[in-house]
C-alpha cells in the first residue's frame, strides 16, 4: 500500500541525467596521475604528466615536441625530386638537424633561468636566441654584482631611497648598473674607433658577440653563445640600461651606428635555410613575434612551443594561441604544436630536464 504511493522518477528527468554515451573511441587516453606508493624518479614524474590533464598535459606534449625537434635529422625525410646537390648524400642528410629558435623576455635572464639558457647555449641547443634589451644587459650585469632574492610586497618609494630596483620578486641593487656603465663604456668607445677606421656598421647581434668576448666569462650565456657562433638578436636593444649607456655615450662621443637590417636579414635568412624549424617561446612580446615572423619567411615553423601567461582575449599577440599563428603562415598548418600557460620559470627546467639534459 504505502510503496505504491511512492511518486515516480518523472522520466523527462531521468533521461536527462542518465543519458547515454556514444561508445568512447579506441584511441582515448583515460586521466590517471602518478602513483607515489612506487619510487618514482623525476623522468618517471614528468611522464606521468601527459595524462594529468590541463596544463600538465601541455608540459608534456611541449615535452614530446621538444624531443622530436631533437631527434629530426633531414635523413629522415624521403629525398624529393628536385632536392639540390648538396643535400643528396645520406651522410649529409644524417647531419642536418631541426634548427631551434629560443625566445625568451627579460626577466628570464634576471630569474635563474639564466643558468638554464646557459646550459643550452654551451651545448648548443639552440641555433639563434631572441630576447629584449633587460635579456642581455642583465647577464652582463650577473657578472658584475649579485641579483637577490626578495619579495613582491617591498615597497616601491622606499626601495627607490636605497638605491634598489625590483624585478617581480627579485631586487637588483642600483650600484649593478653603475658597474654595468663603468664596463660598457671603453667597449662602446671602441666600437664607435673601429667604426669609424673601418666602416664596419654594429648591428644588435654584432655588438652582443662582442659584449660576449668581452666579458670572458663562463657564467655568461653570451659568452657562450659568442664561443658557439650562435647569433642573438635583440631588435629592441635601447629598451633598457643598454638604451641609457647608448644615450648617455651619444653625448660623451658621438656617432656610433647600430643597424637593424642586417640583423632582420640574418635572422630571417637563417629561418629561410633552415630544413626544419622549431621555435621554443618562453614569454610574449617582441621575443615571440620576431622569431614567428621569421618562421613566416619560410612558411612556417615545423614545430612550435610556447610558455608563457599572456590572454587571448585583448588580442594581444602576446597571448596569441599557436592556431592564429598559423592563420599568418608562421606556423605551418597541421604542425606540431603547443602553447603551455603557465610562468616560465615553474615549467621551463621541468621541459629541459625532459628532453635536452637527456643528451643526444
Ligand atoms: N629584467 C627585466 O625584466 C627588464 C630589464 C630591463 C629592461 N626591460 C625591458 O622591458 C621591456 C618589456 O620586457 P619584455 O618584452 O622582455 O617582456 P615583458 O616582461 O613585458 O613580458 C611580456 C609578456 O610575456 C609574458 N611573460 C613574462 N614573463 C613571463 C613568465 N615568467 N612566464 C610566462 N610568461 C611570461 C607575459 O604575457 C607578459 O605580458 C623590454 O623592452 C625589456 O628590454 C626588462
Amino acid at each position: 500500500m504505502a510503496s505504491s504511493s511512492l511518486p515516480t522518477i518523472p522520466s523527462g528527468a531521468s533521461a536527462a541525467v542518465l543519458k547515454q554515451s556514444d561508445p568512447v573511441p579506441e584511441s582515448a587516453v583515460s586521466v590517471e596521475g602518478p602513483d607515489f606508493d612506487e619510487p618514482v624518479s623525476l623522468q618517471q614524474l614528468l611522464e606521468s604528466y601527459t595524462r594529468i590533464g590541463f596544463q600538465a598535459n601541455s608540459l608534456g606534449k611541449a615535452i614530446d615536441i621538444v624531443n622530436k625537434m631533437r631527434k629530426w635529422r633531414l635523413s629522415d625525410e624521403p629525398i624529393p625530386e628536385d632536392e639540390s646537390e648538396e643535400y643528396l648524400s645520406e651522410e649529409v642528410r644524417a647531419q642536418i638537424r631541426c634548427n631551434i629558435f629560443l625566445g625568451y623576455t627579460s626577466n628570464l635572464i634576471s630569474s635563474g633561468l639564466r643558468e638554464i639558457i646557459l646550459y643550452l647555449v654551451k651545448h648548443k641547443h639552440v641555433k639563434a636566441i631572441v630576447t629584449t634589451a633587460g635579456g642581455i644587459e642583465e647577464d652582463f650585469i650577473k657578472c658584475l654584482g649579485k641579483t637577490y632574492l626578495a619579495d613582491f610586497n617591498l615597497d616601491g618609494a622606499d626601495l627607490r631611497k636605497r638605491g634598489m630596483n625590483r624585478i617581480g620578486n627579485l631586487i637588483v641593487p642600483n650600484d649593478n648598473y653603475c658597474k654595468f656603465e663603468d664596463w660598457l663604456t671603453p667597449i662602446l668607445d671602441q666600437m664607435l674607433a673601429e667604426q669609424k677606421e673601418t666602416g664596419q656598421v654594429w648591428s644588435p647581434s654584432t655588438i652582443i658577440r662582442r659584449l660576449g668576448k668581452e666579458i670572458n666569462n663562463e657564467e655568461s650565456v653570451y659568452y657562450w653563445a659568442y664561443k658557439n657562433d650562435i647569433p642573438v638578436f635583440c631588435p629592441a636593444l635601447t629598451d633598457g640600461s643598454l638604451g641609457d649607456m647608448i644615450y648617455f655615450h651619444s653625448f660623451k662621443n658621438p656617432g656610433l651606428i647600430i643597424d637593424i637590417v642586417s640583423d632582420i636579414r640574418a635572422l630571417n635568412e637563417l629561418s629561410r635555410k633552415s630544413r626544419k624549424a622549431g621555435m621554443i617561446i618562453l614569454g610574449g612580446g617582441v621575443c615571440k613575434h620576431q622569431i614567428a615572423n621569421a618562421m613566416l619567411i619560410r612558411n612556417g615553423a615545423d614545430y612550435s612551443v610556447y610558455i608563457n601567461t599572456g590572454q587571448e582575449f585583448d588580442g594581444s599577440d602576446s597571448g596569441a594561441r599557436p592556431d592564429e599563428a598559423v592563420s599568418w603562415g608562421k606556423i605551418r598548418a597541421g604542425s606540431e604544436s603547443v602553447k603551455v600557460f603557465a610562468d616560465a620559470t615553474l615549467v621551463f627546467p621541468l621541459l629541459v630536464a625532459a628532453t635536452f639534459a637527456q643528451g643526444d
